[in-house]
């Protein structure tokens, strides 16, 4: 019922020059793989070339970041409209950007409502680090960020959502998750949480992916999983073999 969805996050890799060969790379691989939701998500500054590129794809663009603003005096950021003129998608709430740049489950709030109004798809990142994890609190942290970061949305937008359930320990670290572990979450906080939020028929609609570590050896055991319906994939998705090898487990 859920179609599979795949995104990879470039993160702060590949000049323009290199994400065109990159992106040119993988695309043939993922023109083919039709069941599967496909979205690559370049640094901003590769968004432009990359449209152009993929205008009569299905593969579609995401940003990893947004502001909620329209407009303004706001050095450095890049508004709704700016990321709407070539993407379809956007992460939202990395664990990067709550680490390194501030975000939090309120800023993500504004983040979500803004896409929203701009037509964008947001991919919302909830996960929990190592000391969290270890002390038994990922169903508390989990919860509020989805409780917070995902209230007053409209709930004819909330079936659109994409969350991405990565924990920070499993975060290019090689140390995937355990598949079951991470489907528990996804289905027993997650899945269970956007239910309360926005009623149970929509949350069965909304897709909810792993992050961590994903590579083409692993990424079946995952996507098996009853209630993980894709991936979000970094370091992977920077090696197209890979990368299309990741979407064709996700058939
Ligand atoms: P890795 O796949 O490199 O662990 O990164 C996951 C991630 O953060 C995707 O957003």
């Amino acid at each position: 019922m859920r179609k599979p969805f795949v995104a990879g996050n470039w993160k702060m890799n590949k000049t323009s020059d290199q994400a065109t060969l990159l992106a040119a790379d993988m695309l043939p691989g993922l023109e083919a793989v039709k069941t599967v939701e496909r979205v690559i998500c370049p640094p901003f500054t590769s968004l432009m070339v990359l449209s152009g590129m993929l205008a009569d794809s299905e593969v579609k663009l995401g940003a990893q970041n947004l502001h909620w603003e329209e407009s303004g005096a706001y050095t450095g950021e890049i508004s709704p409209a700016m990321v709407k003129e070539f993407c379809q998608f956007v992460i939202l709430g990395h664990s990067e950007r709550r680490a390194y740049f501030g975000d939090t489950d309120e800023s993500v709030n504004k983040k979500v409502k803004a896409a929203f109004a701009h037509g964008l798809i947001p991919i919302v990142c909830v996960g929990e680090t190592l000391d969290e994890y270890e002390s038994g609190k990922t169903a508390e942290v989990v919860t509020r960020q989805v409780k917070n970061g995902l209230k007053e949305i409209e709930s004819e937008n909330a079936e659109k959502l994409v969350v991405a359930y990565e924990p920070i320990w499993a975060i290019g670290t090689g140390k995937a998750a355990n598949p079951e572990g991470a489907n528990a979450v996804i289905g027993g906080v997650v899945r269970q949480n956007l239910a309360e939020l926005f009623g149970n028929d929509r949350a069965q609609k909304i897709r909810i992916l792993y992050g961590g570590s994903v590579n083409g050896q692993n990424a079946a055991s995952f996507f098996q999983q009853p209630e993980i319906d894709g991936g979000l994939v970094g370091g992977a998705s920077l090696k197209a073999e890979d990368f299309v090898k990741i979407v064709e487990s996700a058939t």
